[in-house]
Parts: C-alpha cells; structure tokens; sequence
C-alpha cells in the first residue's frame, strides 16, 4: 500500500512537475495543497521544481505571483512558511498546447531545472486540463521527445478524469496516449483512490480475519453504495450539462467503490495484481440490456429547492444550462455480479447532486437469521445486520445488529457499534491528492487506474447510455433540492423488499 500513508515514508525521488493548465482551479484548489501537505510531511525532495504551462502570457515572476496568491487564500495544514520554498523553485512556460514552441520552450526549461534545482531528469507531466487536451499534449510531449526515458531517469504523466466520454473515446483515448507512452508511464487519477476512508476498504477486508468467511453470496444479502453530494451544478454547467451524473460518477468514482468491495483478494499488493482483480470485477458485471437498463437505472434532475439553508434554483436555471435540458444529475442503479462470490447479490448504487445531506457510505447488509426461535415472542421483525463503511465526510465503520432490550419480554432493538477515525487516530488535513502524487513520484501505480479497467467501466455503462438515447428524456423524473433522490429510486429497492437507509439520519454520529 501506498508509503505515503505509512509512518516511515521517505521523501519522494527528486523531480521537475510540470503542470499543464497550471493557472486553473485544480491546479489551486487540491494540486497545490497537496503539494504543501507532503512537504509539511517530509515527502518531498528538495529537488524539486515546478513548471507550470497554460495559456497567459503572464511570465515566471506572473506565475510566482498568481501561485502565492492562491496559495494564502487555499491554505494547506501548515501556516504559510512554505510559500517561499515552493516560490523559489517555479517556473512557467505559456502557450497553447498544440504549439510545438510550447514543447521546445519547455524542453529548455526541463534542462535549466535539472541543473538549477538537481531534479535529476526525472519529469512528472501533470495534465490538469479538459479532457481535450489529453492526446494532444501527450502528442505534442512525444514529438518533443520529452517523454522518452533514458540515463535512469523517469518520464510520467498524470491524467486527470474524465478519461473518455463513453465507450468508444476512451478506448480511442487510450490507443492515441499508448502511441507514445508505455503502459507504466501512465497514471490516469481517480481521486476517490486517494481518500484513506477508501483504501481502508481494502486493509478491513484483507487485514481481518472474520471478514473472509462472511464475504460472499452465502451470507450477503445485498451492498448498497451511496456518493451523496449537496453541491449543484453551480458554475461548472457547460461540463455538467454534456456529462450527466451517470458519465460524471459511476465509471470511476462509484465502481472504484464497487471493485474494492467486489474484488477478489490480489496475490499482493503490487499495481499489476490489485488491478488486474479489479479490472476482473467489472468485466464479471452484467450488462444491462436496454429492456433490463430501463427497468433498473433510475435518473432523475434536481428542481428547487434548499439544500443546508441555501436556496438552489432548479438544475435548468443554472448558468450555461439550457432551459429544457435533459441531462441526469442523479442516478440509482442495480447492478449484479455474475461470479461465484456474488451470484444472486444485488449491488445497488446511487449518486446525485443538490441532495439533503453530503454523505458517501456502503453498506453491506448480511442476511437475516431465521425468525423461527422467536415464534412465541412479541418479535415480528429482526433487524438487518448491515455493515457501513463511512468514507465521507464522517469516517468509520458501523455494524447494526439487534440486542434484547431490557425488560420482561423478549424484544429486539437495533443498535449500532462505531469506529470514528478521529477517536481513534490523529488525523492531519489532508485533499486526498497528496497519496496520488507521491506514489506517481515514486513509481507506485497501484492506485491508478489501468486502461483495461477504464475500459471495462465504460463497457457496464454504455448499453445504459444507448437505452436512454433510445429512449429520448421526456419521462425524467425531477427531485426537490434538499431531499433523497427521486422516489423511483426507492421504488426499484422496494419492489426487492429492501430499502436505502436516509440520506438525512445515516451519518456515523447520527443513527436512524
Ligand atoms: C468529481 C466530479 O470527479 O468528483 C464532481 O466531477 C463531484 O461532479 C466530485 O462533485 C466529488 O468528489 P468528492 O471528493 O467531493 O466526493
């Protein structure tokens, strides 16, 4: 597992960081941050430099400028004292992408880094871009020969999401990078990976000895798995209104949580094992055919309403979003996993946005024991056993189960044991990229997706995407901000006799 989160971690090899779209809202928001983080936590080399590429012409000493602001309005865990350091060592080269100048300027600042700050010709490519960009700057770098690796010394480069819009663009996207990178110089980012709360996903599982045994069809009964997010569309309309919550969500984010909860346990921990069983997940997922996509994939769109005492105007209000828009901003679905382990166990997933409460969780509901011992007691129901992992924003583990609740009689209450990450750990502030960039850094792709699993999540999700293209979008059902979801996503739980637990009461330190 990632060395980033272990207590011996080591500094990360010296290297120059070349940010495309360096003067972007990623690049200030959680890049730079991170970077702040794992220098406040000794991981970063003091060879180190910074190059950002973007379109403004606005020098190194505009850059620097630019980078400081963002860095005192975004604060990372450790006061301001690093500014400077990171300051010293940034550099800027402007132009458009698909300007071969652009590759010769930066070819020469690469030279000037390596000798000024001893990075060691190694280059971590950052390309925080829309996915336009991707080919064309991977292009453009090969044509420079700023990817080949020679002398011991590493070229890597780290895509951001969305990689592809469906099937057949990811596919295409992979083939066009793969011409001029191998395989392991390729770092395709899903930032779900760098969450703690997701990697425990797989040490509670693997480091646990009780969990094995229970782990599968017999004694499943169903995972449930829900990313809920209180944020609207606000200003990002032109990307979200091509996207949808479906293409936004659930080929990465919601199926990283599918594949560690689904997956086989890898012969270790190495990038190539873990993602390899990974990938088999998805490829043993049923695809939806479009009678069964329409029967078990629910959309919806927000309207009003308010969400934490804001009020959201309605999803088609927002700007850059056509009045009569279609696109989904929350997505249910069922999905099964046609192996061994899982056979016969529904995987239910859900996301949306302007939702009541921000709160992804999974819960895995074990089966019930039989109702027969308590025949000629008051007990009529016994209560689920579900397991939760709580990945954000509380973070931990639940287990419900019954206990007899005091008193003469025999009757059942449901109670719920708790593990709270904070209690039990110290916990720095942390964006959830610092993981990411350190292992790239140092070589560990285990957290990165592989192009056969990117492929393989678009290959569940496309027969859905064709259904609704069938189907036209008249019938999309539309939720008030602020509540659950649409109640066609109840109902596609309720029609199995299973239901989600609320969004509104199913925190770690709230129980329903
Ligand atoms: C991004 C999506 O990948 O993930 C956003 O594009 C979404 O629409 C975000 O809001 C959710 O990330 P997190 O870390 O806030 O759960």
């Amino acid at each position: 597992m990632s060395a980033a989160a272990s207590d011996k971690a080591t500094p990360a090899p010296p290297c120059a960081l070349v940010i495309f779209g360096a003067t972007g809202d990623l690049t200030r928001r959680l890049l730079v941050p991170a970077l702040r983080n794992l220098k406040r936590d000794g991981l970063l080399a003091d060879g180190l430099a910074l190059i950002g590429v973007a379109s403004r012409d606005v020098g190194d000493d505009g850059f620097r400028k630019h980078l400081r602001q963002g860095m005192e309005q975004f604060k990372a865990g450790s006061g301001d004292a690093d500014i400077d350091w990171f300051v010293q060592r940034t550099h800027y080269v402007a132009g458009k992408f698909e300007d071969p100048a652009v590759y010769k300027a930066l070819a020469a600042k690469l030279k000037d880094v390596e000798t000024a700050h001893r990075t060691a010709g190694n280059v971590l490519f950052y390309l925080a871009t829309p996915p336009k960009e991707f080919s064309v700057i991977v292009d453009q770098l090969g044509k420079a020969g700023l990817t080949r690796e020679a002398d011991g010394h590493w070229r890597r480069v780290i895509i951001e999401k969305p990689f592809g819009h469906d099937l057949s663009s990811a596919v295409a996207l992979n083939k066009e990078i793969l011409k001029t990178l191998d395989e392991d110089q390729i770092f395709r980012i899903d930032h779900y990976l760098g969450k703690e709360t997701v990697q425990n996903i797989m040490v509670f599982r693997f480091a646990n000895g009780f969990v094995e045994p229970l782990w599968n069809r017999d004694h499943i009964d169903n995972v449930r798995i829900t990313v809920a997010e209180t944020v609207s569309v606000e200003q990002r309309g032109r990307f979200y209104d091509q996207t949808g919550a479906l293409r936004d969500m659930v080929p990465n984010h919601l199926f990283q949580l599918l594949t560690l909860i689904a997956m086989e346990p890898p012969s270790c921990f190495g990038a190539d094992a873990l993602r390899g069983e990974k990938a088999k997940v998805l490829d043993a997922v049923h695809r939806l055919g479009p009678e069964e996509a329409r029967q078990n994939v629910v959309r919806g769109q927000y309207g009003a309403g308010i969400v934490d005492n804001r009020k959201i105007v309605p999803y088609r209000k927002a700007p850059d979003v056509p009045p009569q828009s279609t696109t989904e901003t929350y997505v249910a679905m069922k999905l099964a996993v046609d192996n061994w382990r899982w056979a016969g166990v529904p995987f239910y997933l859900r996301t949306g946005k302007a939702l009541a409460r921000r709160r992804s969780y999974i819960t895995v509901q074990f089966k019930q024991a039989p109702l027969a011992l308590f025949r000629d007691t008051p007990v009529d129901r016994l209560p689920p056993n579900d397991l939760t992992l709580h990945i954000q924003p509380d973070e931990g583990v639940t287990l419900r189960f019954g206990v007899k609740m005091p008193g003469p009689a025999v009757r059942i209450g449901d109670v719920d044991m708790k593990f709270n990450y904070q209690d039990a750990f110290e916990t720095t502030p942390s964006t959830g990229y610092e993981t990411l960039v350190y292992d790239c850094m140092t070589g560990d792709a285990s957290l990165f997706q592989r192009a056969d699993s990117i492929e393989a999540g678009w290959r569940v999700v496309q027969p859905i995407l064709d259904a609704w293209k069938e189907d036209g979008r008249a019938d999309l059902p539309i939720y008030p901000a602020g509540s659950s979801g649409p109640e066609e996503a109840d109902a596609l739980l309720l029609r199995d006799g299973r239901r989600w637990r609320a969004i509104s009461s199913d925190g770690l330190s709230d129980g329903d």
